[in-house]
């Protein structure tokens, strides 16, 4: 291929790919439509669902013991909602998607409108979170990538100033 054919290749794979004559590919391989992809993900990288169970715990653990947002949370469900945070972030980080099929559509700010997520509660949650990462030591990019995430979520997640 000449130089201009590799130009004019690229052209048109870019003019097919925004003029929506041709679908994205989507390069993830899942085990069947809303199975767990195939290729190496996040999740299986860092242990998988036992890693998984351990950050949701030792989260739990914090969560319980904080004054501001234990009150929040259901008081007789602690191992529905231990799962169903477990279970979110499995499938965000490409693990199984037992969340969306219990539980739907993630909609998280719109799941978290009842409580009060206030700067201060962001901050509580934060520091549980970073403490349960703390414990399991993921590999460090994992971790950097994690704890970046989380940031981001939780900021998303403020819904009350006062
Ligand atoms: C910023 C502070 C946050 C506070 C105070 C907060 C508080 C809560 C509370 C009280 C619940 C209900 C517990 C339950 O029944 O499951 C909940 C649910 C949940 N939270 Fe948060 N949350 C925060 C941030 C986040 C972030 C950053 C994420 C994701 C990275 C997240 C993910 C979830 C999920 C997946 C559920 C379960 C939703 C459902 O399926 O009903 N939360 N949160």
């Amino acid at each position: 291929m000449t130089n201009d054919d590799a130009t004019a290749a690229a052209q048109a794979a870019a003019t097919a790919g925004s003029t929506g004559e041709q679908p994205t590919p989507r390069l993830t391989l899942r085990a069947g439509e809303t199975g767990h992809a195939v290729t190496d993900t996040v999740w299986s990288q860092v242990g998988g669902t036992e890693t998984f169970e351990r950050i949701a715990r030792a989260f739990y653990r914090g969560i319980r013991e904080d004054e501001v947002l234990a009150p929040m949370y259901p008081q007789d469900d602690w191992e529905g909602a231990t799962w169903r945070i477990q279970a979110f972030l499995e499938q965000y980080w490409g693990g199984p998607s037992a969340y969306q099929e219990e539980r739907g559509h993630p909609r998280l700010r719109m799941r978290h409108a009842p409580f009060p997520v206030t700067p201060d509660a962001k901050e509580r949650w934060l520091k549980h979170m970073h403490a349960a990462l703390d414990e399991v030591e993921l590999p460090p990019m994992h971790d950097a990538a994690f704890r970046d995430y989380i940031e981001r979520a939780a900021l998303a997640m403020v819904n009350r100033f006062e």
